[in-house]
């Protein structure tokens, strides 16, 4: 028997249609992204993370001349999180991604990898994260939770 599975997802047309705390999570985001370290594929990816105290955490992607020893933008602000700040909770990610010299408008989807590396967190939080992603103009895409993103979704409730 065939059957669907539905994801919910909201699209925010602008920048300007952001809340307050949102245009600054997506300006973090956007500055940290040319800290990225991309010389292979030169795609850049910035990630803000906005705990429950407040305060915001960045990365981006840095990548290695052994391509799998690099590292997503939304790892790089996760596990930094989670290394300093073990008990803090994830409210919001926010990520931005394109071309280094495009100024494409394209929103860019958090990985594979990232996707399942976030549940983590989702589930050791037991919060649900909201998720952002965009490129650097553009329509802007938002999921209540990672869960969305990942349907028939592996976790250690499993093991
Ligand atoms: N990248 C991210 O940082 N996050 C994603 O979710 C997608 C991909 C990076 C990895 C690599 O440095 C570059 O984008 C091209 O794949």
């Amino acid at each position: 028997m065939e059957k669907e599975i539905k994801i919910n997802f909201e699209t925010i047309a602008s920048y300007n249609d952001l809340s307050e705390v949102e245009k600054t999570l997506f300006n973090k985001a956007k500055e940290v992204r040319k800290n990225g370290y991309a010389p292979y594929s030169n795609f850049l990816v910035g990630c803000a993370l906005l705990l429950e105290n407040g305060e915001i955490i960045t990365g981006s992607n840095q990548e290695n001349a052994a391509y799998p020893s690099g590292l997503c933008a939304e790892r790089t602000a996760i596990f930094w999180t989670s290394a300093n700040y073990p008990n803090a909770k994830i409210k919001k990610l926010f990520v931005i991604g394109g071309p280094k010299d495009d100024l494409s408008s394209t929103p860019i989807p958090p990985c594979g990898g990232c996707r399942q590396s976030i549940l983590e967190y989702e589930a050791k939080q037991k919060e649900e994260i909201e998720i952002y992603f965009t490129a650097p103009t553009g329509e802007i895409i938002k999921t209540k939770s990672i869960r969305d993103l990942l349907p028939f979704s592996f976790d250690g409730s499993f093991l």
